[in-house]
């Protein structure tokens, strides 16, 4: 009996961590895939320096909100949270979700102008 509760305990707790670890994302990859699909053409070689001030920067950005705003414009408008904005609804197509993760921890682990208030 405590055999099977400690292998169900490491069971759950490595489905955990393996969780975490997607969640994550692997940004060396995530660099690969923004170089791709060339996000720094619009969002600028920093992604903190856009080519125009109406679009984001994106440097720094916590990475759950990065995954959130690409999914929402992949799904549009038909979804309840998408997004509608014609040029990301095309550049989002393309990108899973494990590239979303990716490209978002990039993102993320950028030098940022971005600041959050605590
Ligand atoms: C042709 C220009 C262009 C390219 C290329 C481009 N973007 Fe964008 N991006 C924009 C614009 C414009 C917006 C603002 C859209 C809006 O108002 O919703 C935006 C918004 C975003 C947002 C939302 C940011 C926020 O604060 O909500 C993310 C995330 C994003 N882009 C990621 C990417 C990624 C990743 C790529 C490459 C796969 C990419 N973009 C390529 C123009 C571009």
């Amino acid at each position: 009996m405590n055999k099977l509760i400690v292998a169900l305990t490491l069971g759950a707790a490595s489905l955990v961590l393996s969780g975490q670890a997607l969640a994550a994302g692997n940004a060396a990859n995530g660099a690969e895939l923004a170089k791709k699909y060339n996000c720094a053409s619009c969002h600028g070689a920093d992604y903190k320096t856009p080519i125009d001030p109406s679009y984001p920067k994106l440097a720094g950005q916590h990475a759950d909100y990065l995954v959130h705003a690409l999914t929402a414009y992949k799904r549009g408008t038909k979804a309840a949270n998408g997004r509608s904005n014609p040029i990301m609804a095309g550049m989002a197509q393309p990108l899973s979700d494990r590239d979303m993760a990716d490209i978002a921890a990039y993102l993320q682990g950028l030098p940022a102008a971005l600041v959050t208030k605590r």
